[in-house]
């Protein structure tokens, strides 16, 4: 057996749109002419995921992460390039491949609306052909790692967001894929859910040794789960290594916080490199009262926020 879990060579992904004229006239125009143009969503991205790893796959808005999900689960083809999932063209074989993957997509719901949650589990253990005495461990490995007796017996419709994604996730892993997609599962989630979900995710991964694919923008889920990311731009793999390894790159940045007269913390970023942090504080205390001062490394968020700024460089 291979130790991949998904093997992406050159993979592309263009659109084809109507390009848009404004106003009426436009709108008549856009009627007759057929006048396309093409956008391509993934440029040749060459991608390794072993079995188990947890990866972020992270970029900003229109990067192309959920093309690329939608891609590694065989919802689209790819324009060109190769794309394996557990040893699977995702696209030509997509109801084994669905057998062998969960996804959770945020904010969309994949259950049954009015049926209890333990309902729709028992559908789902059925369409899988799970085995009544793998389902009933899943379930007890669930109940260790999360408290599901408050929506066990709750209709989807009735769930808060997080009851619902936290619902959306179990389901996800009943089957036992050997490999999950997560497109952005903490969306719109308080603070104590988030971390829930981020525990459930890490124990299932120990657990069941699934590898599991994050889409996010919450670098909180980064730090929580994620030892190796992947930044695309445009389409465009820019990064592909450790977490640590780009902390240590940006490794002479420092964020200092200042505490004003009023009890507001203002926030900096600065290169040790480059800016003595005493020379920073002193001149900011020339223009007003610092009542406190705090020195931190530079934490996930700033460093993607570098990269994003950077572009595709
Ligand atoms: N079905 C489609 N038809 C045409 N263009 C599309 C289609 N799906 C996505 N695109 C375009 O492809 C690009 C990548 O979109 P994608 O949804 O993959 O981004 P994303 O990285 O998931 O962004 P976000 O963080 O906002 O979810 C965008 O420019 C988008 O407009
Ligand atoms: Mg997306």
């Amino acid at each position: 057996m291979s130790n991949e879990a998904v093997v992406m060579k050159n993979v592309c992904k263009d659109f084809k749109v109507l390009n848009r004229h404004e106003g009426l006239k436009g709108s008549i125009r856009d009627l007759f002419s057929r006048d396309y143009k093409t956008v391509s969503a993934v440029k040749d991205v060459t991608l390794t995921v072993d079995k188990g790893e947890i990866i972020g796959y992270l970029g900003p808005n229109g990067a192309g992460k959920s093309t690329t999900i939608k891609m590694m689960t065989g919802v689209l083809e790819p324009t060109s390039g190769e794309i394996l999932v557990n040893g699977r063209t995702p696209y030509k074989n997509r109801t084994e491949n669905c057998e062998h993957i969960g996804v959770v997509f945020g904010q969309r719901s994949q259950l049954w609306w009015s049926l209890p949650l333990i309902e729709s589990f028992k559908l789902l253990r059925d369409l899988y052909m799970v085995e009544q005495k793998d389902y009933e461990e899943m379930i007890e490995l669930y109940r260790s790692l999360v408290d599901i007796e408050p929506i066990l017996h709750k209709p989807v419709r009735q769930m808060s967001l997080g009851q619902r994604t936290l619902s959306d996730i179990l389901a996800a892993f009943l089957h036992n894929p050997d490999i999950v997609f997560l497109d952005e599962p903490t969306i719109g989630l308080d603070v104590s859910m988030k971390s829930k979900i981020r525990e459930l995710i890490l124990g299932l991964n120990k657990e069941k040794n699934t590898t599991v694919i994050l889409t996010t923008h919450d670098m909180g889920d980064v730090d929580a789960l994620c030892k190796r990311i992947v930044i695309i731009d445009e389409g465009t793999k820019i990064y592909d290594n450790d977490i640590e390894h780009l902390k240590n790159y940006f490794g002479s940045y420092r964020t200092l916080k200042l505490k004003h007269a009023d009890d507001s913390w203002e926030e900096m970023l600065i290169d040790e490199k480059t800016t003595d942090v005493m020379d920073v504080i002193l001149e900011k205390q020339k223009q007003q009262k610092i009542k406190d001062v705090k020195i931190l490394e530079i934490s996930t968020e700033e460093v993607i926020r570098k990269i994003y700024e950077g572009g595709a460089k």
